[in-house]
């Protein structure tokens, strides 16, 4: 008998890895999952000690860059990269399986840390005014809906694409635009917004101070470093498929979206920072990393070169931290074999796989 919803061309395949879908998804799958990782792998209780010391106005500007960092990571795995994995076309199975995992890092790992340092260094009650803080928050509140409208924008397209496609005069470009946008929303947010928040954590951490919460961020931003590229990576490739005339429209696009997401940006950097005296320098930061944001999705910086806070890129310099041997982690901890990436480890030659921390 005839099953009319299952034919020979179209039939449901299994994930082969046998075969490269493509000469960098595996490479991204070994080092995401080299790097995996469980927020109760480090103990904050060291921390406590520095914790203490600190006066209200500190204490509070680092819990309020944490809130941020977990609204982002929180969306990222709910809808973010869920949505941009289930947009790639069905034969994609590898590609699927690498942001899919990316996906459950984001709140089942990142998010959860955040709140187990909440959970060390705060009161249940500090903690529920902190979260009440961040869905007050003007612009923390539009930063979430500029970047998830492009998510939900993708998830409808999704399923127009899915189940409207077979239509007549159906035409996927719509979809083809909002996914790559989705894409982008998905990058500025790894690459740049994410590191507002990390600046006071890295600015403790490269003085020797909160070094297990330090730790957390590294492992975190490590992360989100190779997310940033690998959609990054994506969204290039679609970008490739349209026209010069809607490259360049697109291009405008994403000029105008970071400018609406900085400006944005800088009034929630003003109502965390201000207190501390440390603005100007958190907006330096973030015009640096909105760059490499940019260059992750194949544009050229937006903003000047400038110098950034030597003490934060000591936080940040990961070829100096312990992550290849966790000296930090808890008890419990099994040491993973991991090795440090390089922005030069991305760099895929046509044709050809290259191996991550090969020279
Ligand atoms: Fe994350
Ligand atoms: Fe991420």
């Amino acid at each position: 008998m005839e099953n009319k919803f299952k034919k020979f061309d179209n039939a449901f395949e299994g994930a082969n890895w046998n075969e490269h879908e493509d000469d960098f998804t595996q490479a991204f799958y070994e080092q995401n999952l080299s790097q995996f990782w469980r927020p109760e792998d480090i103990s904050l209780q060291p921390d406590l000690n520095v914790w203490e010391t600190l006066k209200p106005e500190i204490k509070l500007a680092y819990s309020r860059n944490l809130l941020v960092l977990t609204f982002l990571d929180t969306y990222q795995g709910d809808i973010g990269m869920p949505v941009v994995s289930r947009s790639l076309d069905e034969k994609f199975h590898q590609r699927k399986a690498v942001l899919n995992f990316m996906a459950a890092m984001e709140n089942a790992v990142h998010a959860k840390s955040y709140s187990n340092i909440f959970m060390t260094y705060m009161t249940t009650p500090d903690i529920d005014e902190l979260f009440k803080w961040g869905e007050k928050h003007k612009n923390l509140q539009r930063i979430m809906e500029l970047i998830v409208g492009y998510y939900k924008d993708l998830d409808r397209y999704n399923y127009i694409h899915k189940f409207e496609s077979m239509k007549k005069g159906y035409k996927d470009l719509d979809f083809r635009i909002a996914q790559w946008k989705a894409m982008v929303a998905s990058v500025f947010l790894e690459t740049w917004l994410f590191y507002s928040g990390f600046y006071y954590p890295l600015f403790f951490y490269g003085q020797g101070k909160l070094m297990q919460a330090g730790e957390i961020i590294n492992l975190i931003l490590r992360d989100e470093s190779i997310h940033g590229l690998y959609v990054g990576r994506l969204a290039q490739e679609l970008f490739e498929t349209f026209s010069n005339e809607l490259q360049d429209e697109l291009q405008t696009w994403v000029y105008q979206f970071l400018n609406e997401l900085y400006h944005e940006e800088v009034e929630l950097i003003e109502s965390i920072y201000d207190e501390v005296g440390l603005t100007h320098d958190v907006i330096v930061f973030v015009r640096y990393n909105a760059n490499k944001a940019l260059m992750n999705l194949g544009f050229d910086p937006y903003f000047e070169q400038e110098d950034v806070n030597p003490v934060v890129l000591n936080g940040l310099n990961t070829e100096t931290k312990t992550m290849d041997n966790f000296s930090m982690k808890g008890n419990g901890y099994q040491k993973m074999k991991s090795e440090m990436i390089k922005d030069a480890d991305f760099y895929f030659e046509k044709e050809k796989i290259i191996k991550f921390g090969d020279e």
